[in-house]
């Protein structure tokens, strides 16, 4: 079992308040338990600044399908050997467009160009990368 360590914290009151009332609209049940996801939060940001990180990701779109080989050059990275994607999920949203999300798997420097040069792909109407630490 994990073993849990007491700290003790200062801080000025008026920042306690807004904290608080921060975490009581996001649904925390208590401080330790914001806190203790502040501190992953950081630490998983800082290992995804390292480039050589492996990473999970969901590259998120919306895309027109009439846009020019757009849809070929998509499924293309995804069968690319750089980048090892576990899965995707496709909705038609209307006549247009579509909606695709990517799930993969690789390192944070080579995920974020990938997901980058798709984004900006012409056609492509929005998007976003959410990426994580694999570990
Ligand atoms: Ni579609």
């Amino acid at each position: 079992m994990t073993q849990l360590e007491r700290i003790g914290v200062s801080l000025e009151k008026r920042l306690l308040t807004k904290f608080d009332k921060l975490i009581a609209k996001k649904g925390y049940q208590n401080r330790s338990e914001a806190i203790r996801d502040l501190i992953r939060q950081q630490l998983s940001q800082e290992r995804l600044s390292d480039p050589k990180t492996e990473t999970v990701a969901a590259i998120f779109m919306v895309y027109d399908h009439h846009a020019t080989r757009l849809a070929e050059k998509l499924i293309g990275i995804q069968h690319s050997h750089i980048l090892h994607a576990i899965s995707s999920l496709h909705v038609h949203l209307n006549e247009h467009d579509c909606l695709e999300i990517v799930v993969l798997r690789g390192r944070a420097g080579e995920i974020i160009r990938v997901g980058e040069n798709i984004l900006s792909m012409k056609g492509v109407k929005f998007g976003r990368i959410n990426i994580a630490t694999a570990e």
